[in-house]
């Protein structure tokens, strides 16, 4: 018979952080897949040292561990890409959405149309690892999912650039637990395949927001560029943009190099 996919799974009403939670059980030797979700955290992190803050049960705030020896360390960054996946599938599902009207944004962030009709931010993703390249690689990859929180409840500072499934889905109430549970029945199929060597390249590339559309690119060093991007790299997982002064016409941008995708006509939000 086959192992159960989810190795240990725990609901908390308010953690620090549910990737610190999962962090520690693999430090501890809990094997994959392990699952933490919570209705709360009180240090949720975001990417780039930002925080992650949504009021308690407004949003599905989860945290899954892995142990990818199975996996090349170059390509320990298609988890998170698989995550977002299985996610924009369940919550296309669960709100009853147009397929693919969840988008992504380079690298990982999903992006829902708001009541105007604007993808705006919907959920974003943390992948953080350790020992890769080594005998007991781990990786943890989290994701805050805006469910339920009512359209107009969003602080100043976020809603310009926010939105939630409620809202996306014309204010219905959404079942978190329905949610997750569609989810983790995508990501497990998901995941199998993965597992056995097949990403899925197609469903990654035609959700990217960004291609074929101009955009502004912070670096870690403060600079900033304007690009065309062109599309998404399966190999390396980086953004693909013209580039006239390469003798390709293309270079690839690679997640350490971008600190911040902004859409150069559309909403401003963090990668
Ligand atoms: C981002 O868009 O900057 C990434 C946000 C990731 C937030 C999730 S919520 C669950 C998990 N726990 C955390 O502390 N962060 C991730």
């Amino acid at each position: 018979m086959a192992p159960p996919f989810l190795s240990r799974q725990e609901r908390f009403a308010v953690v620090d952080s549910t990737n610190d939670v999962v962090r520690g059980w693999l430090a501890e030797g809990t094997p994959e897949v392990c699952l933490a979700v919570a209705d709360e955290q009180t240090a949720g992190r975001g990417r780039d040292g930002r925080s992650w803050t949504a009021p308690a049960g407004a949003a599905l705030l989860l945290s899954l561990g892995f142990r990818p020896t199975w996996l090349a360390a170059e390509w320990v960054w298609r988890l998170a890409a698989t995550v977002s996946l299985a996610m924009a599938d369940a919550a296309e599902e669960v709100a009853g959405l147009p397929e693919l009207s969840i988008t992504l944004k380079w690298p990982n962030d999903l992006y829902a149309p708001a009541a105007d009709a604007v993808p705006r931010k919907l959920a974003g993703v943390l992948g953080e690892t350790d020992g890769l390249g080594g005998p007991d690689p781990r990786a943890v990859i989290g994701i805050g999912v805006n469910s339920d929180w009512p359209p107009g409840a969003f602080p100043p500072e976020l809603a310009g650039t926010m939105t939630s499934l409620r809202e996306a889905s014309q204010g219905r109430p959404v079942d978190r637990a329905r949610l997750l549970d569609t989810f983790l029945s995508r990501l497990e199929a998901r995941i199998e395949a993965l597992r056995d060597g097949r990403f899925d390249v197609a469903g990654w590339t035609e959700r990217q927001l960004t291609s074929g559309h101009e955009v502004e690119l912070d670096g870690p060093d403060g600079g900033r560029g304007a690009y065309r991007a062109l599309g998404v790299d399966a190999h390396s997982g980086g953004l693909v943009v013209e580039d006239p002064t390469s003798a390709a016409g293309e270079r690839i941008l690679h997640v350490g190099e971008v600190r911040r995708v902004r859409l150069a006509h559309g909403a401003q939000v963090g990668v």
